[in-house]
């Protein structure tokens, strides 16, 4: 069983960091190009992202591999996800529109592709807030239900990625093939457990 003991763990919470790094010092050179404050929501936004698909990714590795107990990693590269996320929003509210509260309202009202993000947003704030091991116990049978909202989250996200794309579809196309295999292999799962056993089994059988 994997545990946070695990050099590997440790491992990816340090690399988890790496992108940070890198961000940190191409702004101390001044080396993020002409539209800076732009260069930065879409480096933060992708990892946002990056990260997202990675939590989706640790189920369907856990099933495959038959290697229990993958939740920390689950949880350590959610919460990496939410980081990045809100280092992404920050950006928004303070790089982009100096914290004047009556620009961002106006902003996002008049922004769709906003909205989803705000929706996503949201989720992924609630899910890092119940992570913990005691917030997971309390909340019982509705801790799960929850985090399955980890799928709406993950849609909005890639709506937000497209509705305000520019130009280069081919990475919003990557992420999309990769989120369609992710939520196809729940569905697989889905399918076989619920349905296809009942439909094997002859009627008069429990
Ligand atoms: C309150 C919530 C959010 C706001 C206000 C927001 C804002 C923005 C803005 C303004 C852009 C456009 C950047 C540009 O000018 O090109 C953007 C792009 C993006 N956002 Fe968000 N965002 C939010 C939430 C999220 C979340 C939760 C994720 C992912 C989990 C995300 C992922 C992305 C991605 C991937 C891009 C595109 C980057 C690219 O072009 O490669 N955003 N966001």
């Amino acid at each position: 069983m994997a545990t946070r003991s695990d050099k590997l763990w440790w491992y990816c919470c340090i690399a988890s960091l790496i992108p940070l790094i890198m961000l940190l010092v191409d702004i101390s050179q001044d080396n993020l190009g002409a539209n800076a404050i732009q260069a930065l929501h879409i480096r933060l936004g992708d990892w946002a992202l990056r990260f997202l698909w990675l939590t989706l990714a640790i189920t369907p590795l856990q099933v495959i591999t038959q290697w229990r107990g993958m939740a920390d990693y689950r949880q350590l590269f959610g919460l990496y996800s939410f980081f990045y996320a809100s280092l992404h929003v920050l950006g928004y509210l303070f790089a982009d529109h100096n914290g004047v509260w009556g620009n961002i309202a106006v902003d996002i009202l008049e922004s769709p592709y906003i909205w989803f993000g705000v929706f996503a947003f949201i989720v992924i704030l609630l899910l890092a807030i119940s992570s913990p091991k005691a917030a997971k116990k309390r909340m019982g049978k509705n801790w799960k239900k929850l985090h399955r909202y980890i799928y709406a989250a993950s849609c909005a996200a890639m709506i937000h990625y497209f509705w305000q794309l520019k130009g280069n579809l081919a990475e919003p196309l990557f992420y999309l093939i990769l989120l369609v295999l992710l939520l196809g292999f729940r569905i697989l799962v889905w399918l076989q457990t619920k349905q296809f056993n009942k439909l094997m089994i002859p009627k008069g059988h429990k």
